[in-house]
């Protein structure tokens, strides 16, 4: 897939990863971009410049990704797209057993699983009339293997990296390359928490991008993200046994 003179779509787009990939495609050559958010308002405000610096090639959308009628007037206004980006999301910190009840647990499956999913029908005949195009879902090492700081959320995107292959096989027949980017922790709002070395949002999304133009399936960029693959594929376990002493005691 090539970023020159394509027309993509981004979730979550006013902040943080999002908006470093709308920058980064528009750099890269992208024809348009469509950018969901779910309130363009908070954005003009944060970064005044923001859509000025790019107009004509930006188009704000309001999208929240759990709104099935948002999601259908997404589907309608950018019928020609050929790059579908799924960025939004969010992180509860709250683990499986510690949490009160299941609200953090479910609302991240609702974000991060179920929304995503209906984004990704939702455009996959658009794609398919388009050429075929290509999907990104910004998964998480956290897909990888449990978190149990962030327990519910590392399930959350358990289950988006299986959708991922899931969408891969089914969506072969029309040409539609799906991708999946693992990051480790990187400098967002999502992370500001985490006492960490961290990647930055824009070295997300120029690797994001270059791995799409290389072809690549399963994508790991910042360094902990590459450390974090070869530990896991050399022991599992004891990546797991040092994932669980994250926990505060
Ligand atoms: N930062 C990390 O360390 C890290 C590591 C691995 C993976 N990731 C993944 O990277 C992606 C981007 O996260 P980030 O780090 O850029 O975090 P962020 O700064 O917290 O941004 C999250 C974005 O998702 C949007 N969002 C949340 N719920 C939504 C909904 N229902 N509909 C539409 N948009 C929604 C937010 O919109 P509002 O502004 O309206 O809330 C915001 O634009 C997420 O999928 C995250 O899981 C992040």
């Amino acid at each position: 897939m090539k970023i020159e003179n394509s027309i993509a779509l981004v979730t979550g787009a006013n902040r943080g990863i999002g908006r470093a990939l709308v920058t980064a495609l528009i750099n890269g050559g992208a024809k348009k971009v469509y950018a969901g958010m779910r309130d363009v308002e908070a954005l003009n405000k944060n970064d005044p410049q923001f859509l000025e610096r790019f107009k004509g090639k930006v188009e704000p959308v309001s999208l929240d990704i759990t709104k099935k009628n948002q999601v259908d007037s997404a589907v309608e206004k950018a019928y020609d797209i050929n790059l579908l980006i799924n960025n939004a999301g969010i992180a509860n910190y709250s683990g499986f057993i510690a949490a009160d009840d299941l609200a953090q647990a479910r609302q991240e499956m609702e974000v991060n699983y179920f929304a995503t999913l209906a984004m990704i029908r939702g455009f996959a005949p658009v794609l398919k009339k388009n050429g075929g195009g290509a999907i990104v879902n910004i998964l998480s090492v956290a897909s990888l293997i449990n978190f149990p700081m962030l327990g519910s959320y590392s399930a959350s995107k358990a289950a988006l990296f299986s959708l991922t292959q899931g969408v891969r096989a089914e969506l072969a027949a029309q040409g539609t390359q799906v991708m999946g980017v693992f990051p480790g922790p990187i400098d967002t709002d999502m992370a500001k928490g985490i006492d960490m070395e961290k990647g930055s949002p824009e070295e997300t999304a120029q690797g994001t991008l270059d791995a799409l133009e290389n072809g690549q399936e399963d994508v790991f960029i910042d360094p902990m993200a590459v450390q974090f693959q070869k530990d896991l594929l050399s022991d599992p376990k004891s990546v797991e046994r040092q994932c669980g002493e994250m926990l505060p005691a």
